[in-house]
């Protein structure tokens, strides 16, 4: 077959009429009309009906084609013909079109599906397949059917669109795409490692890159000045719909350049890819600080897509005689709220105080949640006499209260607590109250984060990664206090509520890094041992450079509208950072952990019974600890053999099943209660009286066999 010939599918049109076509696809429905049969030809491009008519074909061809099923793989050859009207097929692009059959390839055969992949119905008007539906687990399973399926070949396509704008546009800016390794050392960007064990250098282990960020940092002190990278990162983490253990990212960086050079580049980039899903984003993206965001909507991720801004009120309360708000303004608290305006009609009381107080407000971590319903220029609660008539004219003047309006107040001794639960409520409430517009994009750089965060041992830790610029280099690296009140200068890239990047102004001078360093609590020697490699390239004249990284599986399941990455990636991991295509990942053979040296960390690597692996005598003998007398060898040698003999006899009456070798998967069993009770048999000793070996209230047994 000359394969040179083919037209796709999708592609013919008018001036195909009466032409002869090869086409080339998979079965995507059929019809049998009493020996009149119609078949959906799917290939990349489309779909068009062939026919196969027994006044056109030949009687052989159209036998072969009552055989055709669904997603067999076929060519065929036929003349494209106009459809009779009345019976064109508006849902697909070639409708007005059939191409009638005179020879037939059957190229794969195709066993019964796992799910459904025709998405296009074949008679007008009758409603469509689809695969949404069908279990995620088996559609990844068979993820090649499923690439099958006009959605995944949409997200795919679209996604190889927005990778080759990325390169042109960075190339016209100057740019140079530069690959960086794979197998190398641990970055730190606040995730576990995965580790690669390494065979020449047993015991000792690559890291996975969780982000290029030290050698896109190194390529600057090389000179290279302007670098991008679709970088392949891997952070061994909790999944979640937006997070993949490894996933791609558009990782920047440039020398020479402040924080306007990168936001107009990236303004510029992220307009450009989002217009090729059909989105105009608003430009000059708007800025908040860190603080800002939080104090709005209680994240540093904002939805801008709708109001409920948050508002603080503590001052309001400052002499109140309600309890509660009196107790936590005392413990350095803040009361917050948000006015829900005109919604009081969608939020009852009941709603109000059943759901959102009781149930809901508590669920996001709060204590309580506070709530009045403004009527007839009046507040409305189960709480509001507790309140004075001074409070309450400046809460409907702070919230701008009017009829029909509903206030929630949430108060924590935590200011933390408090952002964090009302933001929370805001966001359940637009979503509930329907204020989400639908394809309204809002894009915002979240900028002046703090560059530290408090650890639990009264320590810091990076906000970001260790190599982001403070906003001044003249702290003490020994006074949390002050480290505490240092900004970044780090910038995200939050769009509708969602990270899609981040990056920062790096530090290139090297006491102040040494310094932050010291200021995380890593000794010289840790130091020297993790980045030293790093530090001395900052010996050699490091220029001044930032840059930033965005993730890419975010970006195109955005303008794609997916609700997860997961259908913007080819092959993807489940929730539980498996691949059910492949089983990864898999257990390995001992035989491989022993050349990698993992058999027995911090000894030498014997594979149990190595060293009696020569004679299958001694090796019983060294599995079952039973010593071997040399008079016993020959008769012993001859049972072996013969029990050989029989095993393969077994085997051959067994037929081709696999053995068991495992009935049921080892598991620790724990009983049910809290703490270990000793047996009141144990402590008069006849619990193990018939033990032959006893070590406190335990059976000794031999050791663990192979
Ligand atoms: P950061 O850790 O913020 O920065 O990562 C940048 C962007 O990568 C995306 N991302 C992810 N996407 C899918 N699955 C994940 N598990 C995942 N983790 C992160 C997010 C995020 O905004 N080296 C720095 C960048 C820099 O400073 O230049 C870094 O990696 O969209």
């Amino acid at each position: 077959m000359d394969f040179s010939e083919r037209i796709f599918c999708g592609e013919l049109t008018q001036e195909h009429l009466r032409r002869e076509a090869l086409l080339c696809g998979w079965v995507d429905a059929y019809r049998d009309h009493g020996g009149l049969l119609f078949i959906h030809l799917r290939d990349r491009s489309g779909i068009v009906q062939i026919v196969f008519s027994p006044e056109y074909a030949p009687a052989e061809v159209c036998r072969n084609a009552a055989s055709l099923r669904a997603e067999y793989c076929v060519a065929v050859r036929g003349e494209v013909r106009k459809r009779l009207p009345g019976t064109e097929n508006p849902h697909i692009e070639t409708g007005s079109l059939e191409v009638f059959v005179s020879e037939l390839t059957v190229l794969g055969e195709a066993e019964p599906l796992p799910f459904a992949i025709s998405e296009k119905a074949m008679l007008a008007g009758a409603s469509s397949g689809g695969a949404e539906q069908v279990n995620e687990e088996l559609r990844m399973q068979h993820r090649y059917l499923d690439i099958r399926r006009s959605v995944m070949q949409r997200n795919l396509a679209l996604r190889g669109r927005i990778f080759q704008c990325v390169r042109e546009f960075l190339d016209s800016r100057g740019f140079v795409e530069v690959e960086t390794p794979i197998l190398t050392m641990s970055t730190p960007e606040g995730a576990r490692d995965y580790l690669v064990p390494s065979r020449v250098h047993p015991q000792s282990f690559y890291a996975l890159p969780q982000s290029p960020q030290l050698f896109k940092q190194l390529l600057m002190i090389g000179g290279l000045e302007r670098y991008f990278q679709l970088a392949r990162c891997f952070r061994d983490e909790d999944l979640r719909p937006n997070r993949q253990p490894e996933f791609t990212q558009l990782d920047i960086e440039a020398s020479f350049i402040d924080e306007e050079f990168l936001y107009e580049l990236i303004e510029e980039l992220t307009a450009r890819m989002f217009a090729l899903g059909g989105i105009a984003l608003p430009r000059p993206f708007p800025r908040m600080t860190y603080a800002e965001a939080m104090d709005a909507t209680g994240t540093d991720r904002p939805d801008l897509r709708f109001g409920l801004r948050m508002v603080d009120a503590t001052d309001i309360f400052a002499a109140t005689s309600y309890g509660i708000f009196r107790q936590i303004r005392e413990r350095g608290g803040i009361v917050k709220g948000i006015n829900i305006q005109g919604q009081s009609e969608k939020l009852s009381k009941n709603v109000l105080q059943n759901e959102y107080a009781r149930e809901i407000a508590p669920s996001f971590g709060a204590k309580g949640m506070t709530w009045m319903r403004v009527e007839g220029g009046k507040l409305e609660s189960n709480i509001v006499q507790f309140f004075s008539a001074a409070e309450q004219e400046a809460l409907k003047d702070r919230f701008r209260l009017a009829d029909g309006d509903v206030l929630i107040m949430v108060a924590d001794p935590s200011p933390a607590v408090a952002n964090s639960v009302l933001g929370q409520l805001r966001l359940h409430l637009a979503d509930r109250l329907g204020l989400i517009p639908p394809d309204v994009f809002c894009p915002v750089w979240v900028t002046d984060f703090p560059l530290f965060e408090p650890t639990d041992d009264g320590g810091v830790t990076s906000s970001h990664h260790p190599f982001t610029a403070p906003d001044r280099a003249d702290f003490d690296p020994a006074d949390v206090a002050e480290l505490l009140s240092l900004r970044s200068r780090a910038y995200d890239l939050v769009i509708n509520g969602e990270e899609l990047g981040g990056g920062s102004i790096r530090i290139n001078d090297r006491r102040v890094q040494r310094r932050i360093f010291a200021a995380l609590g890593l000794s010289e020697e840790e130091v020297r041992e993790k980045f030293g490699f790093f530090l001395r390239a900052f010996d050699f004249g490091a220029p001044p450079h930032g840059g930033l990284a965005l993730g890419m599986d975010r970006v195109v399941a955005m303008i794609l509208k997916t609700p997860s990455i997961r259908e913007v990636i080819a092959f993807p991991k489940n929730r539980s950072a498996a691949c059910p295509l492949t089983g990864a990942p898999a257990p390995v053979k001992e035989k491989q952990l022993a050349e990698l040296g993992l058999l027995n960390l911090g000894g030498r690597d014997v594979l149990p019974g190595d060293a009696a692996k020569e004679s299958r005598l001694d090796r019983l003998s060294w599995v079952s600890r039973i010593g071997i007398a040399e008079g016993e060898r020959p008769l012993l040698e001859a049972a072996i053999a013969r029990a050989a003999e029989l095993a393969v006899r077994a085997g051959e009456l067994a037929g081709p099943e696999e053995p068991i070798r495992s009935p049921a998967p080892p598991s620790r069993r724990i009983r049910p209660g809290r703490e270990a009770r000793r047996s009141p048999l144990a402590v008069d000793g006849r619990l193990l009286g018939n033990a032959p070996a006893v070590k406190g209230d335990y059976f000794k047994v031999a050791a663990i066999l192979e």
